[in-house]
């Protein structure tokens, strides 16, 4: 897991680096683009390495322990979208930022939740074709949790309703989609397809996206349609369950639950 974030960062100094390099951050001396372009250059190569250090010895079985406090999931999300604009922008694709307007502030762990994010945005970038489109949502949302053992044991926070009591991001893509049958197994340690004239990864980024959202008692799901595109969301709830509410509910064998 600490290997594949690895990843992220790489992306992330990349992505900050071709925007320079690109003039988009101001006007750059010839010597200047030249440094950019060793820095990217020496981005792809470590990519490289980590990805012969990934393996099939890699771990994602290791201890996942959110360190959570209260902050602003908007910022982070919006932290996080400029952090690899770089990176979409060098691929010629649309962005779209569809946030709410305040912020939305629930206990979560900044880096873990950065890692989620980052790792469904490279997917989005690496799955879509130059010149389509990927779009981040972020609302407020309802999160009705269908098992009575669990609203039992909720301790009546959840009762009203019609309030708000978890934060849902979306991320849709506008590329090559994922067949129906392969939808659950993407969630899959180590599964791994090639995007259309690319390498292969490792198949490590959503498993590890699915442990941290779990780890937060979130909800990770993917819909998708060949050819058209794929949407991937994820819930974090504002009060997190009690833990042994979260065991009665997931407890060995318990079956992940639809969002209402
Ligand atoms: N946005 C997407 N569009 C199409 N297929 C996707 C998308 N996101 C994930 N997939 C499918 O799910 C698989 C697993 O994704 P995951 O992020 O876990 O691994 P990966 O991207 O192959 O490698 P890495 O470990 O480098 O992230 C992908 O190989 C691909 O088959
Ligand atoms: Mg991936």
């Amino acid at each position: 897991m600490a290997i594949h974030d690895l990843k992220g960062s790489l992306a992330v100094i990349a992505g900050q680096a071709k925007l320079l390099r690109a003039g988009k951050l101001g006007p750059l001396t010839e010597e200047q683009a030249g440094a950019l372009a060793d820095v990217v250059m020496a981005c792809h190569q470590m990519e490289d390495k980590i990805a012969r250090l990934l393996g099939p010895q890699a771990k994602v079985t290791e201890e996942c322990m959110p360190v959570t406090q209260k902050a602003d999931l908007r910022k982070c999300v919006l932290d996080t979208f400029s952090l690899l604009r770089g990176e979409f922008a060098e691929q010629g694709l649309e962005f779209e930022l569809d946030v709410c307007a305040s912020p939305l502030i629930l206990p979560f762990d900044q880096a873990m939740v950065r890692q989620v994010l980052i790792n469904l945005l490279e997917n989005a970038r690496h799955f879509t074709p130059r010149g389509g489109r990927v779009k981040l949502t972020l609302s407020p949302e309802f999160w009705e949790r269908r098992s009575s053992r669990f609203r039992a044991a909720f301790d009546g926070r959840d009762t009203k309703a019609h309030t708000p009591n978890c934060a849902q991001v979306t991320i849709t893509d506008s590329g090559c989609g994922i067949a129906r049958e392969n939808l659950e197994r993407v969630f899959e340690a180590y599964y791994t397809t090639p995007a259309p004239g690319q390498m292969p990864g490792c198949g490590l980024g959503l498993a590890i996206a699915q442990r941290i959202v779990r780890a937060h008692s979130g909800k990770i799901w993917a819909e998708s349609e060949p050819g058209v595109g794929s949407s991937f969301h994820f819930r974090l709830p504002f009060v997190p369950p009690l833990p042994e509410a979260e065991f009665a509910m997931r407890g060995p064998g318990a079956k992940e639950e639809q969002p209402a």
